[in-house]
């Protein structure tokens, strides 16, 4: 082993430079190799004068910053490069370039940096007998095969400060904020600083919300005196078919879906409310001390699987150990936010509502994934734990029946004009209560016959009523779900 390159592929991502310098520094000090940065990803080994070599000197002083002195590209495939030649644009396959450009540059092996697409074309490369070893890269925490990716935790630090920020002013104002932050397809950046944030609700992929529920979560902390509140909302989020005055929410995406929640919000509540898409500024910057230490433990044990001519492998964390996995296991399937999970539960014991229950007053909480929303999913031909990828969103998932959601709005009118008759007797009953309290705080007007009894009807009254209202209230918040599901599968 004479000589290495190094290349990172995809979205940059704080700590990317820790990974070069680690990988620069164990390769010259450790093994005495050369190495040769491959810029704006995959492109500098199509075009091999976009490289230069990397020297200890050279990088001095790049550990803390963020970017990459590399150069990326965020779709660089060079097994479907697209060429710009006039109209239309053209797919060269030019792997087969990147083979010959590390034999002119007189590399022995690659370590490329990256996310679930760049370590799949590095698994591809590594199929056709290049020497290649990844190391995971994203802010977005979702690679299936290591516990942790670098960049994570920095754009963790990020997000948590601008809700710590956006508390302060929505306490001031008694406003409600929205905050959109990145993820991708996983919840995981928004759950974490949700949790870290002390936000009220946390909207995330994995667990299909109503903006019903959230607006109930809102009026309950104003009816406790919190006139202020903090949602978290990832921007891979589905938004339900239908807002709470049951119009449709348009398609949108990423960078948009905050907008549409808030707005649905303002509608449904008549509150104040704010957004921030906190967009790349997750991004950016230098990276924090955690990400400091587990890219250059990445970079450290990439140039020792070189070493040992480990190829074809991904170094990766795992019970906070530095180990590594065959790329093969470590591409194609994206780590999502387990919705039963231990985050979640510890999220929901706080008082953090996911947009998919409420408290019922004097009850316990009510979850809406229950049998009735299975066999409603089920009757549609969705029950099937099907797995989501992104190009789901294109079409309705097959067993849509637009009929059964059809049958489901009805069901709600239903169940919307019972609770309102419910609602209203109980406010009657609940009137009548007042005057016989009212006319106990004029004991002197009381008279020997003071109907004791009627109070007693009035209270069993009230109680069989309230019951009767939980329970359509649950139906309610049951048949809501039963349509965030149906639209989730519809989107
Ligand atoms: O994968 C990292 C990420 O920042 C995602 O969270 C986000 O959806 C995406 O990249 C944004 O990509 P781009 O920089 O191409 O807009």
């Amino acid at each position: 082993m004479q000589a290495i390159g190094v290349a990172n592929g995809g979205g940059d991502c704080p700590g990317l430079n820790t990974v070069i310098r680690a990988v620069v520094r164990a390769a010259i000090l450790d093994h005495g190799w050369r190495v040769v940065g491959i810029q704006d990803g995959f492109d500098g080994l199509i075009w091999p004068e976009r490289t230069s070599p990397l020297t200890v000197e050279s990088i001095a002083g790049i550990l803390p910053r963020g970017g990459t002195i590399l150069g990326t590209r965020s779709r660089g495939d060079p097994f479907h490069h697209t060429v710009n030649e006039g109209s239309p644009k053209v797919n060269n396959d030019d792997a087969e370039t990147c083979r010959g450009s590390m034999k002119k540059l007189g590399l022995d092996a690659l370590v490329v940096i990256g996310g679930d697409g760049t370590l799949t074309i590095a698994r591809d490369l590594g199929r056709m007998g290049i020497p290649i070893v990844g190391v995971p890269k994203t802010i977005d925490n979702d690679l299936s095969a290591t516990e942790v990716t670098f960049g994570f935790d920095t754009a963790l630090h990020v997000a948590t400060d601008a809700i710590d920020r956006l508390h302060t002013t929505a306490q001031s104002h008694g406003r409600v904020m929205v905050i959109e932050v990145m993820g991708r397809d996983a919840g995981w950046i928004a759950l974490h600083s949700g949790i870290a944030g002390g936000a009220d609700v946390i909207l995330i992929p994995e667990i299909p919300f109503t903006i019903e529920a959230i607006c109930e979560k809102l009026r309950e902390r104003a009816a406790r005196g919190s006139n202020f509140s903090i949602v978290v909302v990832a921007e891979g989020v589905k938004l339900p078919l239908l807002d709470s005055f049951r119009k449709p929410f348009p398609k949108v995406r990423p960078g948009q879906v905050g907008m549409q929640v808030g707005d649905a919000i303002h509608a449904a509540l008549d509150q104040d409310v704010r957004v921030t898409v906190l967009g790349h500024i997750q991004r950016g910057g230098s990276p924090s001390p955690f990400d400091r230490f587990l890219a250059t433990r990445f970079g450290a044990e990439a140039v020792e699987l070189v070493a040992r001519g480990e190829f074809g492998r991904m170094v990766c964390l795992r019970a906070g150990e530095i180990e590594s996995v065959l790329l093969d296991e470590a591409v194609g399937e994206i780590r999502l936010v387990d919705p039963q999970g231990g985050a979640v539960r510890a999220a929901r014991s706080v008082g953090i509502t996911f947009g998919d229950h409420r408290r019922i007053p004097g009850g316990t909480l009510r979850e809406p994934k229950d049998r009735m929303a299975e066999a409603v999913m089920k009757e549609v031909g969705m029950a099937d734990g099907r797995k989501r990828s992104t190009k789901d969103h294109e079409n309705p998932a097959p067993g849509f029946v637009e009929k059964d959601f059809a049958d489901v709005l009805e069901e709600e009118r239903e169940n919307d004009r019972m609770l309102a008759a419910v609602g209203s007797n109980l406010a009657r009953i609940g009137k009548r209560l007042g005057d016989l309290g009212r006319a106990l705080e004029k004991p002197e007007t009381i008279s020997d016959t003071f109907e004791l009894g009627e109070f007693e009807d009035v209270i069993v009254q009230i109680s069989a009523l309230l019951s009767r209202y939980n329970e359509l209230r649950a139906t309610k918040l049951k048949i809501q779900s039963q349509l965030a599901n149906l639209s989730w599968h519809r989107s």
